[in-house]
C-alpha cells in the first residue's frame, strides 16, 4: 500500500498519477481534516472507474489505517504562499513533520518515507532522524521536481523533444539550488552544443525561480509535484534503478555528514541504493556548500 499524509492538492494529485500508473493496488490518502481525504478517494475512485482501472484509493484521519504501507509520502505541512520563500515554513512544519513521524514509526516502521513538505532539505532531515530509519529509507522529493522544471526550459530553449533532454539538479530544493549543465544533454549530446553560455545561465536562473512564479499566478504548484512524487515511487514499486536526485542523509559524501540535501541517487526495490558523487567544479562546489550551510543553519534553531 503507498500512503499519503496530506490530501490536499499536491497529495490528491500524488495519488491520481499514483493510481493512474498502477504503482499499487491500494493507495490511501490521509489527513486531519474531516472529510478532505475521503472526498478525495471518492473523487479518484470516480475517475478510475471510468478508466477501468482496479486500484482502490482510501482516506482515512486514523494513523492506523496506514498499517502494512511499504511507501509513506508526507506532504502535510503548511505550503508555500505568494511572496514566500521555502524556509519560512520551517517552524510550522517541522513540528508536524516530527509529529507525522513519530505516527509512522508506530504504524509502518516497515515502510519507506518520501519527505515532500518544505523546506525540504531540514524536513527530509527530521524525518530521518524523528524516524531512527536507515537513510536508505528515508529519501526527499525535492531535486526531481527542479529537475522537471529545469528539463522544461531546455525543451523550450532548444525545440528537442522533451524525451531526449536529460539533466540534473542537486543541492537545496531552495536558494541555492544546482541545475548541472554540465550533466545535462540532449540524446547525450552535451547541451553546450546546442545552447550558448548565456542562454545556460538564464536556464539555471529560470529554474530557481519558476516556482515563486507558478505560486504568484495560481496560488500553489501542484501537478509538477505530485507528478514528481509518483515518479520516485515508481522507480521504487518497479525497482528501476533511475537515477534520480533525491534529499537524502549525507555520512562523508560531497564532503559533508550529518546532513540532508539533494543528490544524484540510484532508487529501486531497497530506496536509495547508491549515492553518485559527481565531480563537481569550483563554481558548482560553491553553490553546493552554500546549500549545506543553509540546511545546516535552518536545523540548529530546531529542537529535534
Ligand atoms: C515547489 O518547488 C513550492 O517547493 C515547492 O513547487
Amino acid at each position: 500500500m503507498i500512503t499519503i499524509i496530506g490530501s490536499g492538492k499536491v497529495g490528491g494529485d500524488a495519488a491520481l498519477f499514483s493510481a493512474l500508473k498502477k504503482l499499487d493496488d491500494q493507495i490511501l490518502l490521509l489527513d486531519v481534516a474531516k472529510g478532505l481525504p475521503q472526498g478525495e478517494a471518492m473523487d479518484i475512485n470516480h475517475m478510475l472507474s471510468e478508466q477501468g482501472i482496479d486500484v482502490e484509493v482510501k482516506g482515512s484521519n486514523d494513523y492506523e489505517d496506514i498499517r502494512g504501507s511499504n511507501i509513506v509520502v508526507v506532504v502535510a505541512g503548511s505550503a508555500r504562499k505568494p511572496g514566500m520563500t521555502r524556509m519560512d515554513l520551517l517552524k510550522i512544519n517541522a513540528s508536524i513533520v516530527k509529529s507525522v513521524t513519530e505516527n509512522i514509526k508506530k504504524y509502518a516502521d516497515d515502510s519507506m518515507i518520501i519527505p515532500v513538505s518544505n523546506p525540504l532539505d531540514p524536513m527530509a532531515y527530521i524525518t530521518q532522524k524523528v524516524s531512527g530509519f536507515d537513510r536508505s529509507r528515508v529519501f526527499g522529493m525535492g531535486g526531481m521536481l527542479d529537475l522537471s522544471r529545469f528539463r522544461q526550459f531546455i525543451h523550450e530553449s532548444t525545440g528537442h523533444s522533451r524525451d531526449s533532454i536529460r539533466g540534473l539538479v542537486i543541492g537545496e530544493h531552495g536558494e541555492n539550488m544546482l541545475p548541472l549543465p554540465r550533466f545535462s544533454s540532449v540524446s547525450g549530446i552535451p547541451l553546450s552544443s546546442f545552447l550558448p553560455k548565456e542562454k545556460l545561465d538564464e536556464i539555471v536562473v529560470n529554474t530557481k525561480q519558476v516556482a515563486a512564479k507558478v505560486i504568484e499566478l495560481k496560488g500553489a504548484t501542484v501537478h509538477a509535484p505530485g507528478n514528481a512524487i509518483s515518479a520516485i515511487i515508481e522507480t521504487v514499486v518497479r525497482d528501476r534503478k533511475q537515477v534520480i536526485p533525491v534529499a537524502t542523509y549525507l555520512d562523508g559524501e560531497y564532503g559533508h555528514s550529518d546532513v540532508t540535501i539533494g543528490v544524484p541517487a540510484v532508487i529501486g526495490k531497497n530506496g536509495v541504493e547508491k549515492i553518485i558523487e559527481l565531480d563537481l567544479n569550483d563554481e558548482e562546489r560553491t553553490m553546493f556548500d552554500k546549500g549545506v550551510a543553509n540546511v545546516k543553519d535552518a536545523l540548529s534553531g530546531i529542537q529535534i
